[in-house]
């Protein structure tokens, strides 16, 4: 990778926020080409934008961190991805099992310390991945919570140490569902099953009418996020 600060330089260089998301996707493309990795959690946002690039012609190369505890839906929607789009995804496990992590921190963790659990099954696999790469991309925008109410478009992402992409985060959620129903992207089911937020099974649930949509994750803990991003 070129030096932090020529590239901090070349950032802040330019007026991210009037590019739209179609136009930051090719920029990373044409800066970063396979450098640049999508972080796929098969979101409505995370499909949405593999259907953007694979439109505009390119290949994604499209990664997630399976933490061995997803939904059967996601699994699934995982093969209907890979074959809509004819790409592979690669997937990242954890350094420890499910067995490996019951034995050395004891069974569901989750319940216990959902930091401790997000740190082993999807931070530290993701510093491992990112490690060897120049660039991210991810469906985070700004109206998902307040922690992403000043998210970039694009900067360098300090807390692992490449640039970082968020072509979607000016978008509200409403231009999300627009765009999945204009183009027809494969979604989750769960999510017509009032799931608006769909993370790990078991610290993710439905939400009520009214509910914040991000209410359904982490339930009954003050954990908001599981430290995937820092801003
Ligand atoms: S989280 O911090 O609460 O888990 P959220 O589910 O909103 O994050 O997802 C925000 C973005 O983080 C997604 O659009 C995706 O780019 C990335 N992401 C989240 N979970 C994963 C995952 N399991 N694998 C890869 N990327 C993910
Ligand atoms: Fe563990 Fe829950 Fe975090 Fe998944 S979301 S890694 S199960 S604490």
């Amino acid at each position: 990778m070129e030096r932090v600060e020529d590239i901090r330089t070349e950032l802040l260089s330019r007026d991210w926020e009037a590019l739209t998301a179609q136009e930051a996707i090719a920029w990373g493309h044409e800066r970063f080409g396979a450098q640049m990795v999508f972080a796929s959690s098969f979101s409505l946002e995370d499909v949405l934008l593999i259907d953007m690039a694979c439109a505009a012609g390119l290949q994604p190369h499209v990664f997630y961190l399976d933490t061995g505890v997803l939904f059967a839906e996601t699994y699934e929607l995982i093969d209907r991805v890979s074959e809509r789009y004819h790409i592979e995804m690669e997937r990242v496990l954890p350094a420890l099992t499910l067995e490996e992590q019951a034995i050395a921190h004891g069974e569901k963790l989750w319940l216990r310390e959902p930091d401790r659990c997000c740190g082993i099954r999807k931070v530290e696999p993701l510093r491992r991945y990112l490690c060897a790469h120049d660039a991210w991309v991810t469906g985070i925008h700004r109206d998902q919570s307040p922690t992403r109410a000043n998210a970039p478009r694009v900067a360098f992402d300090d807390s692992f140490g490449l640039v970082k992409l968020n072509p979607i985060v000016d978008w509200t959620m409403e231009d999300v569902r627009n765009y999945v129903a204009e183009h027809d992207v494969p979604y989750n089911p769960m999510h017509d099953r009032g799931y608006p937020s769909i993370g790990c099974m078991p610290c993710t649930r439905a939400v009520k009418a009214g509910e914040d949509p991000r209410a359904g994750r982490w339930a009954g803990f003050q954990k908001t996020e599981c430290g995937l991003h820092s801003r």
